[in-house]
């Protein structure tokens, strides 16, 4: 007997499978531990947060604050645990039936695939071509369907690290007549969002994240910025007290000393562009530039024995060569210091061998 929807028989679960080391470069996380930094003002503002209640005020002044940081009315903002739930929220909220689909370019976010599919919504991709750039009106085509409900473009790109061609993100905005999810986890890497035309395009749904900028991984913060119409449907799908309150204090605290965290995100692009020029100086290797906190690069033929080598030496890095455009790469997020300089040690290290 199967008790569960007759598409989740052949799904697998969420894995994420990464190796766990000293050095972590393998999931586009940060270095800086946000707690360290504002722990003291995080306590006191804790003071007036009783947990044993449903509702309190921080979850007003998180939203105006957001609202201040992101440039748009509160209206225009619905918040959660992470973009990856937003992600869940918005592919839920589209699916109508068993035939609705998304359409994607590939690579992407892995992750599309597993939330699309996790609410029974189906999802069509067309691959980047060597560039990492893509035909307009190939990617109209496939979303010129009844059944296509949702348009992706991950902006810059995870894991090409590049930012989509922009004529072609506001052609397809104005195009498709479905909603277009423009993801900006890494917008404060980019400095590019499309945040101001919410009003010009009513079907585009913007997703970020705190987990990179915000040094935020393991808190799970995340919000979604669209016209109000579309945060009042999207709304309907979401449990009501989805987003607790200790992390809502504590991404409030954040805010407040939001200065810390944008001065760490310059550190790491001049950190970015350090590895990037020490990577491209080392024969046998390619490297892609990048608008986010990571690089994805080659080695060729030993890409794969180097992604050993590094785990053998206690630096874990995310294979990306699943796709053909990026067979035979792998993807690593800038670090501290310390971290970036172990890494392109070992790189070297291992080249020489
Ligand atoms: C493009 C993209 N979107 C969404 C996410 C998920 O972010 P969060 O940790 O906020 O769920 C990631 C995480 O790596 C990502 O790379």
């Amino acid at each position: 007997m199967y008790y569960f929807r007759e598409d989740l028989k052949n799904k697998k679960p969420v894995n994420i499978n990464v190796p766990n080391k000293k050095i972590k470069m393998g999931l586009n996380e940060s270095s800086l531990d946000p707690f360290e930094v504002v722990k003291d003002e995080f306590l006191e503002k804790m003071k007036n947060v009783q947990l044993n209640r449903y509702f309190n005020d921080i979850t007003k002044t998180l939203k105006k604050q957001l609202s201040e940081y992101a440039n748009v009315a509160p209206e225009c903002l619905v918040f959660g645990n992470g973009a990856d739930e937003m992600l869940y929220y918005i592919f839920n909220s589209v699916r109508n039936d068993n035939n609705s689909f998304a359409v994607s370019l590939a690579p992407s976010y892995f992750d599309y695939k597993s939330y699309s599919g996790a609410v029974g919504l189906g999802i069509k991709f067309l691959s980047l071509n060597a560039d990492f750039d893509f035909s307009v009106v190939e990617y109209l085509q496939l979303c010129d369907d009844v059944n296509c409900k949702l348009s992706i473009l991950c902006n810059p790109n995870n894991p090409t690290g590049n930012l989509l061609n922009e004529s072609k993100i506001i052609e397809i905005l104005k195009q498709s007549n479905r909603l277009v999810l423009i993801d900006e986890t890494y917008y404060e890497f980019s400095g590019k969002t499309f945040a101001d035309k919410i009003y010009e395009y009513p079907n585009l749904v913007i997703v970020r994240s705190f987990s990179k900028s915000f040094s935020a991984a393991g808190l799970r913060f995340g919000y979604i910025i669209s016209h109000p119409e579309n945060i009042r449907e999207l709304e309907k799908v979401m449990t009501i007290f989805h987003s607790n309150l200790m992390t809502q204090t504590m991404i409030s605290t954040m805010l407040e000393k939001k200065e810390i965290f944008l001065e760490h995100n310059k550190l790491i692009i001049k950190n970015r562009e350090d590895v990037f020029q020490k990577l491209s100086a080392i024969d046998g290797i390619t490297v892609h530039p990048s608008a986010t906190n990571f690089l994805t690069f080659s080695a060729g033929e030993r890409t794969e024995d180097l992604f050993n080598f590094l785990i053998q030496n206690d630096i874990a890095i995310r294979p990306v060569w699943h796709h053909p455009i990026l067979t035979k790469h792998v993807r690593v997020t800038i670090s501290n210091a310390g971290h970036n300089a172990a890494f392109i040690a070992n790189v070297k290290k291992f080249i020489k061998i």
